[in-house]
């Protein structure tokens, strides 16, 4: 019997990692994409899927990842991104700005491009990870706030573009996820700046809460397209009001 096939981009940790067994535990053939290989191989190993090493912004790997996938896709989950640094716009580091969109943004436009054909062939689903940073501004936040807009108003657009054809195109837009490497990521390994973020926080949510509901959007029927779905903690009314005990 051949299994529906999937790939998750940044599958090497956090939500990725979650999406890729929740995907497999749904009946998914998955493969997992990321730059660390050994994460990636494990992981693979663990659900029985197929690790493929790719960084996104990398046209190359991007291209060797979409001929790895082949010509037939029914799940792409876009999930590879982060969040870099906290810094006003006024002493914003333009590099950290520039990878930002980098990751994000281009990186999704570019395994998009690649993969929209093997996903149209299979009547498949576009599951982008994008965040409430996407609907909402908050201080120190802009860089990664104006790239997950722009993923935002992309998503928007190709469903709009590809109305015709047989695709459906959704994003997910999570809040406060205590995951292993996003806010690590965000203060650049300073381990107890990252640990602040989700202090007092009775309950963030978690990666699995979020690959439950993108599992949720992936299978259902295929006239059914889920625009968007927005999905908080209860502690978090919005980016910046979050109750902390
Ligand atoms: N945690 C939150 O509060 C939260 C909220 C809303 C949205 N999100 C979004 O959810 C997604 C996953 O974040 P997370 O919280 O699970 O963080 P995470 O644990 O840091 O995971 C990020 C993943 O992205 C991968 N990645 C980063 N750059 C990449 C690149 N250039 N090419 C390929 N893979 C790359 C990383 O793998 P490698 O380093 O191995 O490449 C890793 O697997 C991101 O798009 C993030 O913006 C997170």
């Amino acid at each position: 019997m051949t299994h529906p096939l999937a790939l998750v981009t940044g599958a090497s940790s956090g939500i990725g990692a979650a999406t890729a067994r929740a995907l497999a535990a749904a009946g998914h053939e998955v493969v997992c994409a990321a730059r660390r290989t050994d994460r990636i191989a494990d992981l693979a190993a663990e659900i029985d899927g197929r690790a493929v090493t790719c960084d996104v912004t990398d046209p190359d790997a991007v291209a060797a990842l979409a001929a790895e996938v082949g010509d037939r896709l029914d799940v792409l989950v876009n999930n590879a991104g982060g969040a870099y640094g906290l810094d006003p716009v006024a002493t914003g580091d333009v590099e950290d700005w520039r990878a930002m969109y980098e990751v994000n943004v281009i990186g999704t436009l570019r395994v998009v491009q690649a993969l929209l054909p093997s996903l149209v062939a299979a009547e498949g689903v576009i599951v982008n990870v994008g965040s409430i940073a996407g609907r909402t501004s908050y201080e120190g936040g802009a860089g990664y706030t104006a790239a997950k807009h722009a993923l935002a108003t992309m998503t928007e657009t190709m469903r709009l573009e590809l109305v015709d054809q047989p695709v459906r195109v959704t994003e997910i837009a999570p809040g406060m996820v205590q995951t292993e490497g996003f806010s690590l990521t965000r203060f650049k390994g300073d381990r107890e700046r990252a640990e602040q973020v989700y202090a007092g926080v009775a309950e963030p949510l978690v990666a699995d809460d979020i690959a439950e509901a993108i599992t949720w959007m992936a299978t259902r029927p295929r006239h059914v397209n889920i625009d968007l779905m927005v999905i908080k903690p209860r502690a978090q009314a919005a980016a910046h009001k979050v109750h902390r005990e």
